[in-house]
């Protein structure tokens, strides 16, 4: 019987369609009337309309009232929506009643259609939120600062995401697990199983837990087939308990890397440094190209990315031609220093090359005291430190660049204890584990999706020819249980 009743229950949000349609077309249709008197309803009509809206108001609120019985729902939105529906189930019944007489029935029909409208809005609030209309309206605006650092971590940063992503399920509307994230003192104070996090160390938090689940877990958060939050959200939300989940302060007081602070930028609508000009870039690394004796080319058909190579200049190449290339410091992607006589001073110039993603050192004298000023390149992927005086503490440096993906070390002093320990902290294992979850989700989806075709193969296995086994084990499965009948045909 419950079953029953809580899936009658369910059908509310369906029937409470029928009574709307009903009364808008019925007042559509009596306005019509006032003004040409042809179309006028007659009585009857006017009274199915009537019967037809009130056995639909009736059920649409009966269906509320099981509904409400098991919903989530915030408690003040739910008893004036349910009085409203109620207030108005009755209505129909008055309006039918006195049908007759037209001047208390064109009144009825007024009020019922405003009872109707707050009625409908407060279902809307109770389903959607109640911020749901008014969202719509967000556009987005001027960023409300230059730079992402001047930001209010949590206000600005973080509660944003909490905001978009589990309020519907964590808010004034409903509040799941007693867990509520639309103000800052609900987020602070947790669910039934208390705060979702605690700064550190080691900061432990319930809210990353249930978003790191694999995405079939059932208490994975958000639910499954709710909106996700995404890659760059999760990498936010996860600095931000590495930083002890402050509440107070802005980002800078934080301290967060380039790549962290690059997504709080486009967060907040902070648009990145402009490019530099192309064909300044171009004019420049020809003129460099001929006083250097490199070669300095753009990378590409479009955009103003350089590559350098001063690999052939060999020891002609110092720490003076280096500081030579800052006029194309922003614009630098590649750079191949390798086989020069760059110094750990010389390397100071780098730290201007913030789009480098490339660079090769290899066969230099540089140290782990040229190295410090790489810490701040927060593109670089790949770097090359062949044959150079490497240590394990200088690898340790290397730790501090975000993007960095792919090392070359052969013929350093480097230990493969420390590189493992590198590996292991440059890869991100929470992403990689939440990728792997989401592949298996794919490939099940995709299994599900596929028709298979099983032709030519016999359901039964075929048996052996009956001669005496041979010497050695043939690779074909023997027919373990082959039936005494005869194979299917
Ligand atoms: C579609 C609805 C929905 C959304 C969206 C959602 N949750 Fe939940 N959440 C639930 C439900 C239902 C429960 C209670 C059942 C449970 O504990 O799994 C819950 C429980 C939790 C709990 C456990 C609370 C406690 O104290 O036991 C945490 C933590 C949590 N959610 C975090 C989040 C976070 C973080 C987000 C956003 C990234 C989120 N949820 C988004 C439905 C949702």
């Amino acid at each position: 019987m419950e079953p029953l009743l809580q899936f009658i229950g369910r059908l509310h949000p369906l029937a409470v369609h029928l009574p709307i349609g009903v009364f808008v077309l019925l007042a559509v249709v009596e306005t019509i009337g006032l003004v040409r008197p042809a179309a006028r309803l007659t009585p009857p009509l006017r009274s199915l309309f009537l019967a037809l809206g009130l056995l639909s108001a009736v059920s649409a609120a009966g269906f509320g009232w099981l509904l409400a019985r098991h919903g989530d729902y915030d408690a003040t939105l739910l008893e004036r929506h349910r009085w409203l529906g109620t207030g108005f189930a009755g209505l129909a019944l008055g309006l039918f009643l006195v049908r007759r007489h037209l001047r208390a029935y064109a009144s009825g029909l007024i009020v019922s259609l405003a009872l109707l409208g707050a009625a409908g809005h407060l279902g809307g609030s109770l389903t959607h939120g109640e911020q749901y209309l008014t969202l719509a309206k967000a556009i987005p605006s001027a960023p409300a600062h230059a730079a992402p650092e001047e930001a209010k971590v949590f206000d600005e940063v973080i509660h944003p995401i909490l905001k978009e992503r589990c309020v519907a399920c964590h808010g004034p509307t409903k509040s799941n697990g007693d867990l509520r994230y639309d103000t800052r003192d609900y987020v602070l104070k947790g669910g039934k199983s208390g705060p979702t996090f605690k700064a550190g160390p080691p900061p432990t938090s319930l809210l990353l837990k249930r978003i790191h689940l694999p995405l079939e877990a059932k208490e994975h958060m958000p639910p499954k087939g709710k909106p996700q939050p995404t890659d760059d959200e999760m990498t936010l939300l996860e600095w931000w308990i590495d930083a002890g989940a402050p509440v107070d302060g802005r980002v800078a007081d934080h301290a967060p890397s380039a790549s962290v602070l690059d997504l709080m930028a486009a967060r907040l609508g902070i648009p990145a440094a402009p490019a530099p000009d192309r064909p300044t870039m171009l004019g420049e690394a020809q003129r460099l190209e001929q006083q250097l004796g490199i070669v300095l080319r753009p990378l590409a058909q479009d955009g103003p990315w350089l590559a350098a190579n001063a690999r052939l200049r060999r020891s002609a190449f110092g720490d003076r031609e280096l500081a030579a290339l800052s006029s194309v410091a922003g614009a630098l992607a590649w750079l191949d220093l390798g086989e020069t006589s760059v110094t750990d001073a010389g390397l100071a110039g780098l730290a201007r090359m913030k789009q480098l993603r490339r660079l090769q050192l290899d066969h230099t004298a540089v140290t782990g005291a040229g190295l410090v000023h790489l810490s701040g390149l927060p593109r670089l992927e790949s770097l090359n430190l062949v044959g150079t005086s490497l240590t394990d503490a200088d690898l340790r440096l290397l730790a501090k660049l975000p993007r960095l993906r792919t090392l070359y070390v052969w013929n350093t002093m480097v230990s493969d204890e420390a590189l493992s320990e590198l590996a292991r902290q440059q890869t991100d294992q929470r992403k990689l584990t939440r990728w792997r979850s989401e592949i298996s989700d794919l490939e099940a989806r995709i299994r599900s999706e596929t028709f298979k075709v099983n032709r030519g193969v016999s359901p039964l296995p075929v048996p052996a020819p009956a001669t005496a086994p041979g010497p050695r084990e043939t690779t074909a499965p023997a027919p373990a249980q082959a039936p005494a009948t005869k194979p299917l045909p």
